[in-house]
């Protein structure tokens, strides 16, 4: 028996009646990195010591005996806490404690993954025989890190919705790729010019690859593509064969009407044509906490394995302590206990929003335009910058359309006591403009009236 024949897929092939892509189409669209990392031995083998009557010299893992932790236990809100105040006291301990405290398999704690295999067919309405599975990660901008490692190579032509989320620029200019923006407004990303631009793609260069996005209130934007939108682009990806990162950590934050648009990765279950096109970002910084570094990846099986592979070589695991703190607590919640809080953080935040439009329409009517956000926690705005703050910038301001944020932020906001990001961090070229990103989910009712007043002091400011 040769070490590679031992996989370590926990998923069976596919026995779904649907057509799913082949696996030819995943070794095709791979990038060269990707296709060469060869599997690390150790993690390769290591799902195996949990087979029946097997005794493991396998691994250099550390006796347990030595660690000091004898328990560890979670005091945790109910799901709502706006409607029930009691507390709940989970302790992990016993055969948990050892697995938290140890090693674990790259792809994650399999009852955690077992946990989100059901979620994500509730949630996307799918099946579990479709040829896709789930991995853990170090949070998703990491996910999104090997997954843009595991698809491009220089050279090779992707999509970027534009304005993008700050954190993905400097991981794709460092992929030295050619980035074509896809320009988005308060219907969310365009599809049209990808349409026209895909009709005249020149033919002896290769199309794009893959269109990054985030669909549920957009980083930096906060708005939300439509369902008609993504229809389309769906369609176009399966005419041109690009294929779909849907970076989605403000799923659960979509305050919008009713019914919500479905996911990507639900879409294509909802029309005919074959699955697998669709990869997957999710997270539990914005509904549990930034500092667990969790995320997950769902997505054809080719493509999770390709960043398992990665996360063999780097993290070797996600941090299982982390894992299972939120595997007890999902455990404790059930889905419907976590469907719960997730209203709850939605509502939370639609009151946030709530009050920040008051205060934008309070002090900043006349100076300011924005497009009102439908879920996570960001306004887009387009300033109307003061002269003054031109004048001490023409060089870079006659490059900006309506002036430079950033001058803007140097010379005045800063000085008048507020901190905000200038548009040109959100695009792939930099453009200079007018626009910033302002983020609503911190400060108090009292701090916002204060911060959009000092912000249009200073936009009035004739210094
Ligand atoms: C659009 C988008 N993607 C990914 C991330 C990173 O999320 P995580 O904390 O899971 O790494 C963020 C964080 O702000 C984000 O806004």
């Amino acid at each position: 028996m040769s070490i590679a024949s031992l996989t370590t897929s926990e998923k069976p092939e596919p026995t779904s009646s649907r057509e799913i892509l082949p696996d030819e189409v995943y070794e095709q669209l791979l990038s060269q990195t990707s296709r060469a990392r060869k599997s690390a031995p150790i993690r390769h083998l290591l799902h195996l010591e949990s087979c029946p009557n097997m005794l493991s010299m396998l691994a250099g893992k550390p006796n347990p005996e030595v660690f000091p932790y004898v328990s560890l236990s979670m005091t945790v809100r109910s799901p709502n806490p706006a409607i029930d105040s009691s507390l709940n006291e989970i302790v992990i301990k016993d055969e948990d404690l050892s697995v938290a405290l140890q090693y674990g398999i790259t792809s994650g704690v399999p009852e955690l993954v077992k946990w989100l295999t059901e979620f994500t067919c509730r949630i996307h309405g799918c099946q579990d025989d479709e040829g896709w599975r789930v991995s853990m990660g170090a949070g998703s901008q990491d996910l999104l890190y090997k997954a843009f490692s595991a698809l491009v190579d220089p050279g090779d032509a992707i999509f970027v919705e534009s304005p993008t989320y700050p954190g993905i620029i400097p991981l794709v200019h460092s992929l030295k790729c050619n980035i074509i923006q896809i320009p988005s407004d308060a219907e969310g990303l365009n599809p049209s010019s990808m349409a026209s631009m895909l009709e005249n793609w020149p033919e002896d260069k290769p199309l794009p690859k893959v269109l990054y996005t985030v669909p549920f209130g957009s980083n930096p934007t906060g708005t939300t593509t439509t369902l008609a939108r993504r229809l389309e682009i769906l369609r176009l990806a399966r005419k041109y064969n690009f294929f779909i990162m849907e970076d989605d950590p403000y799923f659960h934050i979509y305050y919008g009407d009713f019914p919500r648009p479905s996911s990507y990765f639900a879409l294509e279950r909802k029309i005919d044509g074959p699955l697998g096109r669709v990869l997957r970002f999710d997270s539990f910084s914005k509904v549990l906490a930034g500092g667990l570094r969790l995320g997950w990846v769902t997505g054809p099986e080719r493509l999770i394995k390709a960043i398992d592979l990665h996360n063999a070589t780097s993290i070797m695991c996600p941090s299982v302590i982390s894992q299972m703190m939120v595997y007890k607590l999902l455990q404790n919640w059930g889905i419907e206990g976590f469907l719960t809080h997730a209203t709850h953080c939605a509502d939370f935040y639609r009151q946030k929003r709530d009050i920040f439009e008051k205060y934008s329409q309070k002090h900043l009517t006349g100076l300011a335009e924005w497009i009102t956000p439908n879920a996570s926690m960001f306004v887009w705005m387009k300033l109307r910058l003061p002269e003054s703050a031109s004048a001490k910038t023409v060089k870079t301001v006659t490059e900006g359309e309506g002036g430079d944020s950033a001058a803007f932020l140097e010379h005045k906001a800063l000085e008048g006591g507020v901190l905000l990001l200038p548009g040109e961090c959100c695009y792939i070229d930099g453009k200079k403009g007018c626009q910033v990103r302002l983020s609503f989910s911190v400060l108090s009712e009292e701090e916002v009236d204060e911060a959009l007043g000092r912000l249009a002091k200073m936009l009035r400011s004739k210094d």
